[in-house]
Order: C-alpha cells, then sequence, then structure tokens
C-alpha cells in the first residue's frame, strides 16, 4: 500500500502506562507499532535486547528514524529544536547534520520533503495538522488565550474540575468541541483510513466530551502534555513525552539493543516469526481497523509467536476489540492492573487499555 502522509507525528498513547504495563528487561525481545515512534522510543529507552518496530505505512517508520538519529546525534538543545519543541531557524542546518545517518529510503524522502521539516516535524502529522487548526483557530471563539493558560496552570483536582464547571464548559465549548471530534470531521481529516469501518457509535463526539470529562477528574492537565498540545498546539518544557525528557537521552546513546525498522502488515509480518519468538508487544490500537475474522486471525498469530509469560499491551479507542474467547485458555487479562492504569491513562481518547499475558 502507498502511503502518502505521515498521519501521526506523535504517539497519542500514554508511554508511561505502557512501560508499566510491559516492565521491560534487558532480557526481552519487544515487537512495537511505530506509529509517531515515541512509545518504540520509550521502550527503546529501557534497552531490550532486541526491538523490532513495525508500521504499514513506511512514512511513520521514516518519521521514527528521523527522531532517533536527532536524538542519538544533536545536543538536546539541537534536538528539541529540529523536532520543533523549540522555536528555531536552524532546521535544515540541523538536518544537514542527521541526514547521512538516516536509511536510503528516509533520507531521499526526507530530502525531498525538507519543508516539512521547517515548522518541526512533531507537528506535521494529518492529527497534529488538526489538533494545531482546533487550538490556533476555533479555540480562541471560545475562550481567551488568558482563559487557556489559567487552566493549564491550576495545580490542584479540585480547582481544576472548578474551574472546568465554572468557567471551562459553556455552550460553545462543549458545541464545537463535539463537532470537532464528530465522526465526520474526524474520519475525513484526522485518524488513519478504516479507523471507523466497525466503528459503530452513532455520536462520537459525545463519547469524547465525555472520555476528556472523565480525564480532567483524574489527572492534573498542568502534567498532561497531550491536553497541553491540543490546547495550545504546543509543549511545555517542565512537561514533556519520555523520548523528550534530557534524562532519557542517555539511555538512546548508549544502547546496546539490536533495533530492526519494518514496513509491513503486522499480521503479513508475524507470520515470518518463529514460534516462541516476542516476549512483549506494544500493540497501539491496531485492532479496531480489522474484522472479526482478521481480528482472530491476528490473535492467533499474536500467540504462536508469543513466549510463554509475553505480555501484550494495546489500547480500544471506539471499537471494542480482544482476543477471540477460543483463546481464552491461552491468555490471563490482567484487568486489575489495565484498570489501574487506565484511570492514569494521560490521553483522553480511549476507552479501555488491556494488558494480556500469553500462557502456553
Ligand atoms: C493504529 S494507529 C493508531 C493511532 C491512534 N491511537 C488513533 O487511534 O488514532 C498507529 C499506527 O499503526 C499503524 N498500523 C495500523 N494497522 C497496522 C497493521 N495492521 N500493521 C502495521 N501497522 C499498522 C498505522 O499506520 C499507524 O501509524
Amino acid at each position: 500500500m502507498k502511503f502518502k502522509n505521515i498521519n501521526y507525528s506523535q504517539c497519542w498513547e500514554d508511554s508511561d502506562i505502557l512501560l508499566s504495563a510491559l516492565k521491560i528487561s534487558h532480557q526481552d525481545i519487544v515487537l512495537s507499532i511505530t506509529s509517531g515512534g515515541d512509545n518504540t522510543l520509550a521502550v527503546l529507552s529501557k534497552c531490550p535486547e532486541r526491538l523490532v518496530s513495525i508500521d504499514i505505512n513506511c512514512l511513520q517508520n521514516y518519521l521514527f528514524e528521523f527522531k532517533l538519529a536527532a536524538i542519538k546525534n544533536l545536543s538536546y538543545k539541537e534536538y528539541l529544536e529540529l523536532l520543533g519543541v523549540k522555536n528555531s531557524s536552524k532546521r535544515q542546518d540541523y538536518f544537514l547534520k542527521i541526514k547521512d545517518l538516516l536509511s536510503t529510503e528516509a533520507r531521499l524522502w526526507w530530502e525531498g520533503n525538507t519543508k516539512l521539516i521547517k515548522g518541526g516535524v512533531i507537528n506535521l502529522g494529518r492529527f497534529e495538522i488538526f489538533l494545531r487548526l482546533f487550538s490556533r483557530f476555533f479555540l480562541p471563539l471560545i475562550h481567551s488565550k488568558k482563559t487557556v493558560l489559567k487552566f493549564l496552570d491550576i495545580d490542584n483536582l479540585k480547582n481544576q474540575t472548578d474551574f472546568y464547571d465554572n468557567v471551562w464548559n459553556n455552550h460553545r465549548w462543549y458545541f464545537l468541541f463535539k463537532v470537532f471530534s464528530s465522526r465526520v470531521l474526524l474520519k475525513r481529516f484526522a485518524r488513519q483510513k478504516g479507523s471507523f469501518e466497525y466503528a459503530t457509535p452513532p455520536d462520537v463526539g459525545s463519547i469524547y466530551f465525555m472520555r476528556f470529562e472523565q480525564n480532567l477528574k483524574n489527572i492534573l492537565i498542568k502534567d498532561n502534555y497531550f491536553i497541553r498540545y491540543c490546547l495550545t498546539g504546543s509543549y511545555n518544557l517542565s512537561s514533556l513525552p519520555l523520548y523528550l525528557q534530557e534524562i532519557s537521552r542517555t539511555s538512546f546513546v548508549d544502547n546496546n539493543t539490536k533495533l530492526y525498522i519494518l514496513t509491513s502488515d503486522m499480521f503479513k509480518y508475524l507470520k515470518s516469526v518463529p514460534n516462541n519468538y516476542f516476549s512483549k508487544f506494544n500493540l497501539s490500537d491496531i485492532f479496531e481497523t480489522l474484522s472479526e475474522q482478521d481480528n482472530i486471525n491476528l490473535w492467533l498469530e499474536i500467540v504462536r509467536t508469543a513466549k510463554n509469560g509475553a505480555i501484550v499491551a494495546y489500547w480500544n479507542n471506539l471499537v471494542s476489540r480482544t482476543y477471540p474467547a477460543g483463546l481464552s485458555e491461552n491468555i490471563f487479562d490482567d484487568k486489575e492492573l489495565a484498570i489501574k492504569l487506565n484511570k492514569i491513562d494521560k490521553v483522553p481518547f480511549y476507552g479501555d487499555f488491556h494488558v494480556n499475558i500469553i500462557s502456553k
């Protein structure tokens, strides 16, 4: 399949809960969906023995290579500037410093798309462009910049909920939020192709509205870089995803993990993998776009290629997809841990987080 765009230039899945679920050790062999690269980088920072990062869209892998080359070879300040976390007029110069470290395909693609580097690569995905349109043009119709900054600066949950109820949650917010998170707009402009094929809820906007409100009750947005990006189109340096934090840099520079980056459909790839190979799986929410039968087929391959005791972590967004009942003898569903982690998931989009342990 030929992809024209990077759909996600960041991972909209919380790497903190992913790492708490997977408990990566140096002996692990990990399979991870690439997406924006961020969660594969989070896994890499734990130095597993081997890591296979896979995406059906080669451009997501080119982005991951770009981020990895930047973190390993630039100073921290240059890295944040090149990626778009900090303002910069020198992004093209920094790109010249890292381009020869990319695979030939990735280098040629970035050389042909240097204009994308100008705005900072964390901002270039279809999904991120959509979110930034919201924060730049629509949110100002609801709240002033001062009100947005006040909301982002509250430092306890009680005040946050009060502010939300008394100041933030007016009619315009409710209406525009629901329009912006409606099926029509998300399908056309934001999410991966096929995301809505099996999603039955008619009023998607109301579901996301409820999830957003629930998230605010449990998590302080002052520390939530995902919400901050949704509301301002940028990050604050005091709260960054793991792969952008200075503290994690050394784990990328001194790293012995054998890393493989593959462009393939997950099922096709697993078909080529021997039995009992992987010990950890980060599967994003890839089950959403599969038919019931494809879901069953993929799970059969996951169980076949997993070691005894392997951990599989994944999210459900609008489609409730988990392992088929026929495999329940081989899979322990760690609901207790998943519910605990779901509560502290910083991303407000998901219905469920799953932690499954393979037993064979
Ligand atoms: C599943 S998407 C989800 C992103 C986000 N959680 C959302 O719901 O909008 C993340 C990445 O998975 C990749 N992907 C989806 N299905 C895949 C498959 N069957 N095999 C390999 N990669 C896949 C996509 O190309 C994308 O980069």
